[in-house]
């Protein structure tokens, strides 16, 4: 285990802020448990010359392997159901009624392994059933962790992972690939557009606004300024009557939004 010092600390934990909005200056141990390993293998003895090695790399994998370590990704299948449920029962038929163009434009932001938006993905198929083809309901899931974009992509889980979701979705919408895992079907594959997008780019580069934006679970490495900054753009590229849905332990300040709040951790544009 290689000891991080005071100053390199600093230096990390700053950048590390500065440009993902994750607060880590709470994680010594975590940040030398995660990279010790991975900075010996590479060569260094001390966490000076790695991050020297990495800043100076220009192509960009280096910060890449970084962010794919200190991100925290964890996450599974139906996690804070009734949200889904609150989806399924009232957010999809209100878009439908209201749609101009039979198009949902939906976002999952910090999607991490592709479990939520693939949830949301299998809850649109379930609601339009033989309809869906008239409309477009792609999904946008974005990550900065290269590495949990590609098990997204990859779509394949294991029989653990996927035992709290109905079993009739196991059965339309995965292929059994082997004893133990389980494939996210083409068809709901194809309605996930993945992107590596870091939520604290100054000006959200999107051409349209959302209909419904899913940032659960990804403020909470926030710092408060950075998570009010982060709803506010939010809520400028919602759709009035449009939701966004956080997590449950990220509630936020009725005076810091414009959103009005809904049930817990969901807020509505008005
Ligand atoms: C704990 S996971 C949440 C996954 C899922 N939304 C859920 O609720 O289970 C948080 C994800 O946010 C991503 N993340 C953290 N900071 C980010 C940033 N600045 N831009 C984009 N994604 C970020 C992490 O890489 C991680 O995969």
């Amino acid at each position: 285990m290689i000891n991080i010092k005071i100053s390199e600390f600093k230096e990390l934990t700053a950048y590390m802020k500065k440009n993902y909005g994750i607060n880590l200056t709470e994680k010594k141990v975590l940040i030398e448990g995660r990279l010790s390993n991975m900075i010996m293998e590479k060569g260094f003895s001390n966490f000076s010359d790695y991050l020297k090695f990495v800043f100076k790399d220009t192509s960009g994998n280096e910060i890449s392997i970084l962010i794919n370590k200190l991100t925290t990704n964890h996450t599974y299948f139906m996690r804070e159901a009734d949200h889904f449920k609150y989806f399924r029962d009232t957010v999809v038929p209100y878009l439908e009624e209201n749609s101009k163009n039979k198009d949902l434009r939906i976002w999952s932001a910090g999607c991490s392994s592709g479990e939520e938006p693939y949830t949301l993905a299998m809850i649109i198929k379930d609601y339009f059933g033989n309809q869906k083809d008239m409309w477009n309901t792609k999904i946008l899931a974005t990550d900065i962790s290269k590495k949990v974009l590609d098990e997204a992509k990859n779509g394949v889980y294991s029989g653990e992972a996927v035992n709290t979701i109905p079993k009739y979705w196991l059965l339309n919408y995965f292929n059994k690939i082997d004893g133990e895992n389980y494939e996210i079907c083409e068809e709901i594959r194809n309605e996930i557009i993945y992107r590596d997008f870091n939520l604290m780019t100054e000006i959200f580069p999107f051409k349209k606004k959302f209909h419904v934006i899913f940032c659960r679970n990804v403020m909470i490495y926030f710092e408060p300024k950075t998570k009010v900054e982060l709803i506010n753009k939010f809520y400028d590229i919602t759709e009035p009557g449009g939701y966004l849905f956080i997590g449950h332990s990220e509630s936020i300040d009725k005076n810091e939004t414009k959103y009005d709040y809904i049930m817990p951790a969901v807020y509505r544009k008005g």
